[in-house]
């Protein structure tokens, strides 16, 4: 982590987010379309309930449509305007995104935000439906795939945004392009590291394409701190799971907290795109929205491009920016 983690924006500026960003400055979203992925639990329900609360109409994207009802129900007591709708997705089968993203392009032409959220951490090494390494393919291809299928909708919005949830932990990832599914050698946390990795080359090579297309859609990635959620202790031991309360306890922020950055991503007028956003304290744990600098890794052109052709023969998914309406020249919000 480099000592000052204020970054810059790729035109070299600082982009001014006020110091004291929170919810209070998240404008009025009435008629906006979001999709949280991972929406019915940590950060992805705190994200969809703030999104919700400023009138964003919001689709849980989840694995279990039961916890998603529940998560739903939650949220339409503070925020009665949204129209909530949960919807099943399997970022682990590409079958089910294929039909989660057919389903939503069928009942909602536009969609105004994606929020690539939903993930799994340094788990032992199992594969998706697909065999892709399960970290790789979850946090990463799954969300690629995901948000290839609904361009059309994205493109159609009058100034999309796509949020993707990486990790200060993508400092760990070093993609090695010969043995991406980790199948010769794998740690739990390389391989979240990688995928938090492809999130951060995703998101740069996904905003200059969609510029170069002339679309009005902007990408951002987002760290959200230390906080406590069932992340580190999904499926663990007890003795982990006891271990991990007392950091979470101490140290960690809620999600209402960690998920600041990216509603700051998904919805501050103006914020070029590309930017990566995370806690402003030097910890990275917790503190306002700022723009972060990634690792130069992150920030690698080449890999950036070889990524995203890998992702699109791995998942038979290919970007179609050219049929995507085109807003030329539409000023951000
Ligand atoms: N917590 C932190 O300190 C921290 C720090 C940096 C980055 N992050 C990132 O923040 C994001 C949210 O994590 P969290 O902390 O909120 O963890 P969480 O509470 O464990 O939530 C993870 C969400 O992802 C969903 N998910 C997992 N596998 C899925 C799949 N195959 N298909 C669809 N959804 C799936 C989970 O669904 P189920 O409820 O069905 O399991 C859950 O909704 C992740 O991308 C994580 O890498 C978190």
């Amino acid at each position: 982590m480099s000592p000052d983690r204020t970054g810059t924006a790729p035109f070299g500026t600082v982009h001014p987010i006020p110091a004291d960003w929170g919810v209070h400055r998240i404008p009025d979203l009435s008629g906006k379309l979001a999709v949280v992925t991972g929406g019915n639990t940590g950060l992805g329900l705190a994200t969809a309930r703030e999104l919700a609360r400023a009138g964003a109409n919001v689709v849980l994207a989840v694995r279990s449509t039961e916890r998603g009802a529940v998560a739903a129900a939650e949220i339409a007591r503070t925020a009665p305007r949204s129209r909530l709708e949960v919807r099943r997705l399997d970022l682990a089968d590409l079958s089910s995104v294929r039909d989660f993203a057919e389903r939503l392009l069928d009942d909602h032409p536009a969609l105004d935000l994606l929020v690539n959220n939903a993930g799994i951490m340094a788990v032992p090494r199992r594969t998706t439906a697909d065999g892709f390494e399960s970290q790789f393919g979850v946090n990463h291809l799954g969300h690629y795939a995901l948000t290839g299928r609904l361009l059309p909708a994205l493109g159609a919005a009058t100034a999309a945004r796509v949020v993707t949830v990486s990790s200060d932990l993508h400092t760990l990832g070093r993609l090695d392009f010969r043995d991406l599914q980790s199948k010769r050698h794998y740690g739990r946390l390389r391989a979240y590291g990688n995928s938090k990795l492809a999130n951060l080359l995703f998101t740069a090579e996904l905003d200059r394409r969609a510029a170069a297309a002339g679309l009005a859609l902007r990408a951002y990635a987002v760290h959200p701190g230390f906080v406590a959620t069932s992340l580190a202790t999904t499926g663990r031991p007890l003795l982990v799971r006891l271990l991990v309360a007392v950091p979470h306890t101490i140290v960690a922020v809620r999600p209402s907290t960690g998920a600041l950055p990216a509603l700051c991503a998904a919805t501050l007028p103006g914020l070029p795109g590309g930017l990566y956003l995370g806690p402003r304290g030097r910890s990275g744990i917790r503190g306002a929205p700022a723009v972060l600098a990634p690792h130069p890794r992150a920030r690698d052109h080449a890999s950036a491009l070889r990524l995203w052709e890998v992702s699109q023969s791995l998942t038979a998914v290919r970007y179609d920016f050219s049929s995507a309406t085109r807003v030329p020249n539409t000023p951000m919000p």
